[in-house]
């Protein structure tokens, strides 16, 4: 932790910002902001230029966010249409499928092509403007098209990963009302084949709302079409204009719905508009990656998940990047594979998750030695906490002590980067996201909302509104403003716990709600306890984090039976399994702890904090357990943890 990384001079030298660069810059952003998002969306072509920069707030009284709002472009139009005269013939999209001997090609006048055709398309199978069109598709091309396409003709997309169980996936079309679903017939991962459109197949059997299905051939595998519902993506492309006027849409008007979990109920619609997101994606793109035309950039998250949609698809695009994408996973065919894809492709700047870090580190540094890797000039990590191990493995063994490493944080509800090193402008502290990104205002509140200034550990809020900020809950405006703006009223709470050192420096330390974070993805533990007690078998149910060498951290559940059953190992797989289904293997828990009971206070609230001692084997101190109504149960459940 005491190490530090100073900046390299030739990034000083050559970066977009250097350390007084930044400085400027952030004063700026908050100073003088009208002046400075004038000069950042001038990256983007609008159509009619705003003149409101933004009616922004986040107290009860007259809350709302808006950024950009009377100006109006399509984001498309801004993806691919502008880049066709100087770059149309640039690569887009170098795409690297789960076998190694699969590759593509396309560039940015095949991509614009592909979108115009599949914009027809949907436009012939009914969707329109305002319209919600879910995908859920393989790390294929077909995905960032069907993404774009939607938002050239104004459609709004939910991408739902194609992990997602067939139960998650009905749930989530049928919450934003979908009438058009995009799927292919498979996936691959690791050699083995997802089964997209039999999933589609069972989700439909709930959603009553669909009307059509678009199917891409991918892996050949055999489907079933449903008449007058089903079609090809390969037919209908054939018959389908590859001229497609790019819709002109408002700033404000929403460019995609992206679920993730929360700490209650069922998964939240986060919606994001068009103006702010793509200004706030293409800005930080070009700032935290310090892409340079030319360059080979590769982000390897799933367009599932916001970075996928952020840093896959509307960051570099608009930026008119050239970017690897690939289908597989880090471990197939072996454990060379992320860096025999860097070889391959000569990529400068590689963006990945800590979770494969830490599995590719347990291998062996001989599987990274032995590829060259000499292409990479930076290295940037998400998605959760990364230890420090893990960080100055990837220093030292991936990016030979060259590299510098972008720590970014951010959230599915903040569409882009908001905290994070920028590579020429600071120095490089081993698991610290550092500093704020431009217009963004950090501040640590204590449980009770006093502010806490100087080094010191608290929770994260934002104080004031920055264009990429999610505008509200599909479906839910008021829950919008209940689960982000009541903790600390008038503050964005983010739900994560922070640290700010003696130099400025932010550590995220992790959530401090009831969220957990599984290889980098979202687990809300109150999803994971509602699909355990929809089980017959089970009466009551309580999830919490446990540290997980791989995973950051895995989901240890607690379960109570139903009198009479007996607990039993084939009970415990049934669970495991019936969790899988009914959210996907992302949920997998980790551990079931048979709890005869659990232990509640008199007035029957369960004490999560007592539990999640348990899980991490740390009972030496439980705290203040005196409002137990059963103190008994509490060394019960030591007693029996495995
Ligand atoms: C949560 C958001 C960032 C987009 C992908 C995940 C954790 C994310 C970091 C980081 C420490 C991080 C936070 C955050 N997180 N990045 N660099 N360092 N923690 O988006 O699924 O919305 O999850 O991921 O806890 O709240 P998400």
């Amino acid at each position: 932790m005491s190490t530090i990384h100073p900046v390299p001079a030739e990034w000083a030298a050559r970066a977009y910002v250097d350390a007084a660069g930044y400085a400027e810059k952030y004063r700026r952003s908050i100073e003088e902001p009208e002046a400075f998002w004038r000069e950042e969306t001038a990256r983007l072509d609008w159509i009619k230029p705003w003149t409101r920069l933004s009616k922004s707030s986040f107290d009860e009284a007259d809350f709302g966010i808006e950024w950009f709002s009377d100006g109006t472009l399509n984001v498309a139009a801004n993806c691919l249409d502008r880049h066709l005269a100087e770059r149309g013939d640039t690569v887009a999209i170098l795409w690297e499928g789960d076998d190694p001997s699969q590759q593509r090609r396309i560039t940015y006048r095949e991509l614009h092509e592909e979108v115009c055709r599949f914009a027809n398309t949907l436009r012939r199978l009914g969707a329109k403007k305002g319209e919600r069109v879910t995908i859920y598709l393989p790390m294929i091309p077909e995905a960032a098209v069907a993404m774009l396409a939607c938002a050239r003709i104004g459609a709004i997309h939910s991408v739902v990963f194609g992990g997602f169980s067939p139960e998650a996936l009905a749930g989530r079309i049928q919450d934003c009302d979908s009438k058009i679903v995009v799927t292919a017939d498979g996936g691959m991962r690791g050699g083995k084949t997802v089964p997209l459109k039999a999933n589609v197949d069972e989700a439909l059997n709930h959603c009553t709302s669909v009307n059509a299905v678009l199917v891409v051939r991918h892996v050949g595998s055999s489907v079933t079409l449903a008449e007058g519902r089903d079609h090809w993506w390969h037919e209908e492309r054939a018959v389908a204009s590859a001229d497609c006027p790019a819709e002109e849409m408002s700033a404000e008007d929403p460019l995609f719905i992206l679920y993730t979990s929360g700490s209650t109920g069922k998964p939240k619609g986060v919606l994001h508009t068009t103006g702010g997101y793509l200004t706030w994606a293409a800005m930080t793109h070009h700032y935290v990656f310090d892409y340079r035309p030319g360059e080979v950039y590769w982000c390897a998250a799933d367009v599932g998940w916001v970075t996928g949609h952020s840093y896959v698809v509307y960051g570099p695009l608009v930026n008119g990047a050239t970017q690897v994408m690939f289908e597989g996973v880090p471990n197939y065919p072996d454990h060379s594979r992320f860096w025999q894809i860097v070889d391959r492709y000569q990529v400068n700047i590689f963006y990945g998750a800590p979770t494969a870090l830490r599995a590719l580190m347990r291998e062996g540094d001989e599987w990274v030695k032995k590829t060259d890797r000499s292409s990479l000039r930076l290295l940037g990590s998400v998605g959760e906490p990364i230890n420090p191990e893990a960080w100055e493995w990837y220093w030292r063994v991936v990016g030979d002590e060259r590299c510098p490493i972008v720590d970014t944080w951010w959230q599915t509800e903040t569409g882009a980067c908001m905290m994070t090193p920028l590579p020429g402008a600071h120095a490089l502290k081993p698991g610290a996201a550092a500093f704020p990104m431009f217009g963004v205002v950090p501040q640590l509140v204590d449980g009770d909302g006093a502010v806490l200034e100087g080094a010191t550990e608290g929770n994260l809020c934002i104080t004031q509104s920055w264009p990429g900020q999610m505008r509200t809950v599909w479906g839910d405006h008021e829950r919008f403003f209940q689960t982000y703006f009541t903790t600390y009223r008038g503050k964005y709470f983010t739900g994560d716990g922070c640290k700010r050192d003696a130099d400025g420096y932010y550590w995220i330390t992790g959530r401090v709600d009831d969220v957990i974070n599984v290889s980098g993805h979202r687990m809300g533990t109150a999803e994971v306890e509602s699909a355990l007690v929809a089980h017959a078998k089970v009466a009551e149910a309580a999830v919490v984090g446990m540290p997980h060498e791989i995973k950051g951290q895995g989901i240890y559940a607690y379960v109570t039976l139903n009198a009479g059953e007996a607990e039993s190992d084939e009970i415990r797989k049934e669970l495991v399994q019936w969790v899988r289904r009914e959210i996907g293997p992302i949920a997998t828990p980790d551990v079931i702890h048979f709890a005869p009971a659990l232990p509640k206070t008199r007035s029957g609230k369960i004490m999560r904090r007592i539990l999640r001692k348990i899980a991490e084997n740390d009972t030496s101190n439980l705290g203040d357990t005196s409002t137990l109504a059963d103190p008994g149960v509490v060394d019960t459940l030591i007693a029996t943890r495995g």
